[in-house]
Parts: structure tokens; sequence; C-alpha cells
């Protein structure tokens, strides 16, 4: 039986980091739905069309090293409002959910659309302002030239398209737990999240 851990939340609120901890204490598959959306968007700046791009995407398209930067962010959310580019892409995701030793995703639908029935729902959230200086710390260190400034306008922008499109917008699901983490260091956060799907395993 497949055992379902479904995460949704804003860019930067800590979700990646606790969909990678969960995966890894509980022997779970991981998904990062976000990786999906950046390929897609990456393929049209490369100047192919958004519904043909998300039809015929390969695991070579996930795997190119450009996808974790801001430009790709950008590209992504602005394919995502397009409900043919999402369409394409749900079945690999409902059936990367299945698999037999269970499966953590993370995005923006993924308790909403993706897995109304995922036995745990999360969604994870902070203050834009934080997500944002957390976002710039992580550019930085990996080199990036960004300011403050621009990461913000990113981030607020990022929210305003992904929260206010008409299919599958981000919203916390009813039944989702909420986890805010403007005040909590990642590893509070982590360790509610193992609380949670360790109760719901039964363990
Ligand atoms: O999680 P991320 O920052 O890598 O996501 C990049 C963009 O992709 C995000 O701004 C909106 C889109 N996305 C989406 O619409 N649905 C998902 N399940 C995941 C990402």
């Amino acid at each position: 039986m497949s055992f379902t851990v479904a995460i949704d939340g804003p860019a930067a609120s800590g979700k990646g980091t606790i969909s990678r901890a969960l995966a890894a204490r509980f022997g779970m598959r991981h998904l990062d739905t976000g990786l999906l959306y950046r390929a897609v968007g990456a393929r049209v700046d490369a100047g192919e069309e958004a519904i043909a791009a998300a039809r015929t995407l390969t695991p070579e398209d996930l795997a190119r090293d450009d996808l974790r930067g801001p430009a790709a962010a950008s590209a992504a959310s602005r394919v995502a409002v397009i409900p043919e580019v999402r369409a394409a892409l749900l079945d690999f995701q409902r059936s990367f959910a299945r698999a037999p030793e269970g499966a953590v995703l993370d995005g923006r639908d993924i308790c909403t659309v993706i897995c109304p029935d995922a036995e745990v729902k999360l969604y994870v959230t902070a203050a834009p302002e934080i997500r944002a200086e957390r976002r710039y710390a992580e550019l930085v260190a990996r080199g990036m030239d960004v300011t403050r400034e621009g990461v913000l306008k990113d981030v607020l922008a990022r929210d305003a398209r992904d929260m206010g499109r008409a299919d599958a917008p981000l919203v916390a699901a009813p039944d989702a737990t909420v986890l805010d983490t403007s005040e909590m260091g990642i590893e509070e956060a982590v360790a509610a999240a193992v609380d949670l799907v360790a109760r719901a395993r039964g363990g």
C-alpha cells in the first residue's frame, strides 16, 4: 500500500528541505514538482512552445543544472498558469505518488489537485520578507549576483502569480496542517513534520 505525503507552500518556505528530510527519514521517494515547471520554462526560454514542451518532457530536461536559479523560477511560474501545461504533468506526478515505498511530493497544488487523498498534507509557509532573506542568502552562497531588493521583488511577484492564477492556485488545503516557519529554525520545522508523519504512519 502506498503512503503519500503532500506538501504545498510558497517559494523559500522551507518545504524543499522538509520534503528531503522526510523522504530520507522514512525511506520514501521524493519529487520536487517545481522542477517539472522549471524544466518546461527553460525550454520555453530556449524558444519552444510551452504545451509541446510539457508533453515531451524527458528525464534529461530535469537533470539540467541551470534549473535552480531565479530565471528558471520565474519562467516556471509563467508557464504554470497554462492549464494544458499543468494537465500534461499530472499523470507523471500521480504515478510517482503511488511508489510502493511511499512518496513525498512538494509543490503548489499537491494537497489540492495532485494528491487530494494523501495520508499527510502540509502547508509550509513563512512571511515574504523572511523567505526572501533565506533565498537571498542561498543564492549568494551559490555565487549568484543578486540584491536583497531584487530577490524580494521576485518572491512577491511569484507569490502573486502562483496564488492568483485561475487553474490550481497556491492555497492551503482546508485539511492541511499549516506549518509557519517564520520564527522556526529549519531543524524545528523538520522535527514537527517528522512527528506528524510518524503519527500518521502509526509509529
Ligand atoms: O517550487 P519551485 O519554486 O521550484 O516552483 C517554481 C514555480 O513552478 C512556482 O513559482 C510555480 C510553479 N509550480 C506550480 O505551479 N505547481 C507546482 N506543483 C510546483 C511548482
